[in-house]
């Protein structure tokens, strides 16, 4: 199972990360600020981090305090 999206806000990591880069932001907080993504529940926050410094957008799921790894996308992650 991979992390691709904020599920709260239903968005995918592939929608927002060209609005990060034309808007030019660089914090999960500017994000949420303009999405509301990471303000639900906030577990996509670590993964909007790692979306922000890597620009990957798909994560394996992230069980302890170490950075969420990339991942290719599973077919129904979509
Ligand atoms: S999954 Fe993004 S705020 Fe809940």
């Amino acid at each position: 199972m991979a992390v691709t999206k904020c599920v709260c806000f239903k968005k995918t990591f592939a929608q927002l990360l060209p609005l990060v880069r034309a808007k030019g932001w660089t914090t999960v907080a500017e994000l949420s600020r303009a999405t509301g993504c990471g303000t639900g529940c906030g577990g996509c926050k670590p993964y909007l981090a790692a979306m922000l410094a890597t620009g990957h957008v798909c994560y394996r799921v992230k069980m302890d305090a170490a950075p969420p790894e990339p991942c290719a996308p599973d077919p129904w992650d979509s």
